[in-house]
């Protein structure tokens, strides 16, 4: 049973806690993996990016060193025997599996129109953001349902939420998250096992710098000027801390949440047109 007196909470929230976390070489999946391990949890980064991947563990665990306490695995989260490899090494390492974070995600082709959407896009994103998810919480339950405990979280995004604008496969893909964030929190919830997506709005990361073809300043002023909280960026970390949220004690009854990370953005469906020229 998990303590309720919160007097005795531990600054380090995720102590003697197992997480994987996949696209943990880069962006939100790394400022996730600095923080976990901050708090005490020991980390499994599954990535694609080797090198990456490789340069963080080792950045990350330079008292103890890796594989002690963080460590990388290389991992395509499209395929079945990488993320059964992934649990399987965070088990044989770490001793269990505590936190699953379903995060790897790519954005693909930009163009929002049905008759210009590229179908070989349309599949690859669909199979990294969704199938790849899929199978991270399906390798995941397999080792916490005899456990009776963990947490599976994933990265969705506002892009769920709000319509018009986006790509079809992304706003798809993650719109897909949802449903199977619900239908996990509903099977999993019998064996104790909690369910959580993090709905980030835009953090100016390596996928949107890239996407959008800017440096990372001015793909944060962009962003920020389009968003509904003045005066705010939204970082990696802010992203991080939900997730540390929701992975830690502090949640230990949050579960089926989509926890939208975006000062309130998909909440302004201006009626014709801006708020701004409406308040003026
Ligand atoms: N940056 C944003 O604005 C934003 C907003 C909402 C949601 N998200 C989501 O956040 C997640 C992380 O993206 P990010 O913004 O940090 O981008 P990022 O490009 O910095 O990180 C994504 C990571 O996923 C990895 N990856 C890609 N394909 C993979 C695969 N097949 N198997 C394993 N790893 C793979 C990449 O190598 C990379 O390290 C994604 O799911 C993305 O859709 C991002």
């Amino acid at each position: 049973m998990v303590s309720s007196d919160i007097s005795t909470a531990s600054p380090r929230k995720l102590e003697g806690k197992v997480a994987i976390i996949t696209g943990g070489a880069s962006g939100i999946g790394e400022s996730t993996a600095r923080l976990f391990v901050h708090h005490g949890a020991k980390v499994l980064i599954a990535d694609v990016q080797d090198k990456l991947g490789q340069s963080l563990a080792m950045d990350l665990g330079p008292d103890l060193g890796p594989p002690e306490i963080v460590s990388f695995v290389h991992c395509n989260v499209t395929s079945d025997s990488d993320l059964e490899n992934a649990v399987d090494t965070a088990v044989s390492r770490y001793g269990q599996l505590d936190i699953m974070y379903n995060n790897a995600g790519i954005g693909g082709n930009l163009d929002t129109t049905i008759l210009n959407s590229d179908n070989a896009d349309f599949k690859k994103v669909l199979e990294i953001n969704l199938f790849g998810s899929f199978l991270g919480a399906k390798h995941a339950a397999r080792v916490m349902i005899p456990a009776r405990k963990g947490c599976i979280l994933f990265t969705g995004s506002v892009a769920a939420s709000i319509s018009g604008d986006l790509s079809y496969a992304y706003k798809a893909s993650k719109h897909a998250i949802l449903g199977l964030n619900n239908n996990l929190t509903v099977e999993l919830g019998k064996y104790g096992i909690r369910v959580n997506t993090i709905s980030p709005y835009g953090v100016a990361t390596p996928m949107v710098t890239s996407g959008m073809q800017m440096d990372k300043k001015a793909a944060e002023e962009f962003m920020s000027a389009a968003g509904n909280l003045r005066g705010a960026i939204l970082e990696p970390e802010d992203v991080a801390r939900a997730a540390l949220y929701l992975a830690s004690d502090d949640a230990k009854y949050v579960s089926g949440l989509n926890l939208i990370v975006d000062g309130g953005h998909n909440h302004n469906h201006p009626l014709f047109g801006a708020t701004d020229s409406l308040a003026n």
